[in-house]
C-alpha cells in the first residue's frame, strides 16, 4: 500500500463512553475526522467537551467503543498488541495535558526514554535527549529532576520527550498552558516549524487564543461532537 495516498488521521464514526456511577458519560458521539499530512490541526472547544479522549485514540492509547481511527492508512482496532506498542513508540508523540513525567528521572533521562525504548544505546539517547532540550530552551536544565522544573519547564521537558524520536504525527494536549507569553510562543514556533520543514503532521488541543494564528485548521468540539471545522492560513508569528 502506498502510505502517501493516505491521510496522516482518518477516523471514521467514533464513539466512547465512560461509566460513572452506574451511569453512561458520552465522551465521543460519532465523531468523523480525516487529517492530511503535514498539517497543523488544533482541536478546541469547552472544558469536558472529548478533546482528551479524542487525541487518545488518534494516538493509540485509547480504544473507542465503536468506529475505526486510521493512522496513514493502518487501524489501530486491526493491529495486534505488540505492533500497536510498537508503532506508538516510532510514529507518534505524545505531549500528555498532565506532563506523565518521571520524577525520579532527571530532564535528560526523561526525555531520553522513547529512545531507549525503541532500542538506542544510553549515550546516544542522551546525546539526542540533550540536544532536544537545547531546542526547547532547557540546555541548562538537563539535569534536574522534575520537581526541580517549574511547571512551564517541565511542560517543555515533555514536549521535548514527545519529539524526540522524530515521530510522524505529534499529538499535544495544551502544551501551552503552563507558559508564559514568551516560553508559549517558542513552543508553537517550535511546533509550526516541524511541520512547514519537517513535514509533521499536528494535533494540538488549546484553549489558549494566542495560538490560534500558528493553524492551518481550527477543528471545534462541542459534547463529543465536531461541530466547526475552520481551514485558515497560517500567520508564523502571530502577536
Ligand atoms: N476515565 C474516565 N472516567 C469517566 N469519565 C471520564 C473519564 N475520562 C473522561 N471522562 C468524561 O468524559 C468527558 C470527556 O472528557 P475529556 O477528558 O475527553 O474532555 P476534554 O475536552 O479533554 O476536557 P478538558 O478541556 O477539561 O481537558 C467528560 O465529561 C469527562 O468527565
Ligand atoms: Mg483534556
Amino acid at each position: 500500500m502506498n502510505q502517501s495516498l493516505n491521510p496522516a488521521v482518518s477516523c471514521r464514526g467514533l464513539r466512547k463512553q465512560y461509566w460513572m456511577g452506574g451511569q453512561p458519560v458520552h465522551a465521543l458521539r460519532g465523531v468523523d475526522l480525516e487529517i492530511a499530512e503535514r498539517q497543523m490541526v488544533l482541536l478546541s472547544g469547552p472544558s469536558g467537551c472529548g478533546k482528551t479522549t479524542l487525541i487518545s485514540i488518534i494516538a493509540g492509547v485509547l480504544d473507542a467503543d465503536d468506529g475505526d481511527c486510521q493512522i496513514r492508512g493502518r487501524s489501530w482496532a486491526a493491529a495486534r498488541p505488540a505492533e500497536r506498542t510498537r508503532r506508538r513508540g516510532v510514529e507518534i508523540g505524545f505531549v500528555f495535558q498532565s506532563f506523565q513525567l518521571i520524577a525520579a528521572l532527571t530532564a535528560v533521562e526523561n526525555v531520553s526514554l522513547p529512545l531507549l525504548l525503541n532500542g538506542a544505546g544510553r549515550r546516544d539517547a542522551e546525546k539526542r535527549a540533550a540536544a532536544m532540550l537545547h531546542r526547547v530552551g532547557l540546555g541548562d536544565r538537563l539535569n534536574n529532576l522534575p520537581k526541580q522544573l517549574s511547571g512551564g519547564q517541565q511542560q517543555r521537558v515533555a514536549i521535548a520527550r514527545a519529539l524526540v524520536h522524530d515521530p510522524q504525527i505529534i499529538v499535544c494536549d495544551e502544551p501551552t498552558s503552563a507558559l508564559d507569553a514568551e516560553n508559549g510562543r517558542l513552543v508553537m514556533q517550535l511546533l509550526r516549524e516541524l511541520v512547514t520543514s519537517d513535514g509533521k503532521t499536528l494535533i494540538v488541543v488549546t484553549h489558549d487564543s494566542r495560538v490560534f494564528g500558528f493553524a492551518d485548521r481550527i477543528v471545534t468540539l462541542n459534547d463529543g461532537q465536531i461541530v466547526a471545522d475552520q481551514v485558515q492560513t497560517p500567520v508564523e508569528n502571530p502577536s
